[in-house]
């Protein structure tokens, strides 16, 4: 079962001795979920009107580039986007911040991608099967291919009544891999270059991303797989942030509304134990190299 690795950290420029640091980093290597229950992202009384789920109509969420400063999934055009944008960077910031405090070896081998603010309540919700994150699943991006990079997603739940955001947590990843591999069809010849020149994919889908979007498809499409887990669930309360690699856990977010979340990539080089990054696992399953 996956473990939930409490950790005391009430801010976001907070210190660790080194000892806990490298604690952190092996708990979230072997696919434990770091939790900071008092860890709180604060906003302002008027940032709580951005909370409302009208800001993004049909859209999930409102993502944000920190990059470029880019804001995209809004339905609502008079919104003060800069005050926006500003509480998006805020978090961004933050997350960096948090990061460097708890995993400070993976330096170089962290990149930031996108921030999202995600006002909608989860339950109830009609999604189609594969956008259906109440079923559990790892996380594999269809257009944009990873080529085995990590993904680590920073959450905080900003829910202004007090609500928990509950997750149910699978099994390890490599007993999930284990049990659907032999399911998980090759890519066919060509398949890969043709999603790529017809622009489905950002790039040329590689080997690994191939196969982790099966098996986040066959995870999603098993329900007894689904049944299994049914109570395993935590809540993660208003006011409190976790971080984990969510290609390697097996996550579903079954309730809860408002939740900021920061995605960032990891080098697989940068990891203490290479090994345990789903790209190794699979490898050692095909016998090749997937990425
Ligand atoms: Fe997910």
């Amino acid at each position: 079962m996956t473990a939930i690795h409490p950790i005391s950290l009430a801010t976001w420029n907070g210190t660790l001795p080194a000892a806990e640091q490298g604690v952190a980093t092996d708990a979230l290597e072997a696919g434990h979920v770091l939790f900071m229950p008092e860890l709180r992202f604060e906003l302002s009384e008027a940032e709580r009107a951005y909370l409302d789920p009208a800001l993004v109509g049909k859209s999930k969420n409102v993502s944000y580039d920190p990059r470029s400063g880019k804001l995209g999934g809004l339905n609502v055009a008079t919104m003060k986007l800069d005050d926006l944008r500003a509480l998006m960077d805020r978090f961004a910031t933050s997350t960096r911040a948090l990061l460097a405090t708890l995993l400070p070896t993976y330096g170089d081998g962290l990149h930031q991608a996108k921030t999202s603010l995600r006002p909608v309540e989860i339950a109830g919700r009609t999604q189609s099967w594969r956008k259906d994150d109440t079923r559990l699943h790892v996380d594999s991006f269809p257009s944009q291919p990873s080529s085995g990079n990590r993904i680590l997603r920073v959450f905080s739940n900003v829910n202004p009544d007090g609500r928990a955001r509950v997750w149910k947590v699978g099994e390890p990843f490599e007993a999930v891999a284990r049990k659907y591999w032999d399911k998980l069809r090759a890519p066919l010849p060509g398949e890969r270059g043709l999603l790529a020149a017809i622009r489905v994919t950002k790039a040329v889908r590689s080997r690994y991303d191939h196969y982790m979007l099966k098996l986040h498809d066959a995870m999603k499409l098993d329900p007894d797989y689904q049944a299994r887990f049914a109570t395993a669930t935590h809540p993660f309360p208003a006011g409190s942030t976790w971080v984990c690699f969510t290609d390697q856990v097996s996550h579903a977010a079954i309730s809860g509304a408002h939740q900021l979340e920061q995605t960032f990539w990891v080098d697989v080089r940068a990891m203490r134990n290479p090994n345990a990054a789903p790209l190794r696992v699979l490898e050692s399953l095909a016998g090749r190299k997937l990425a």
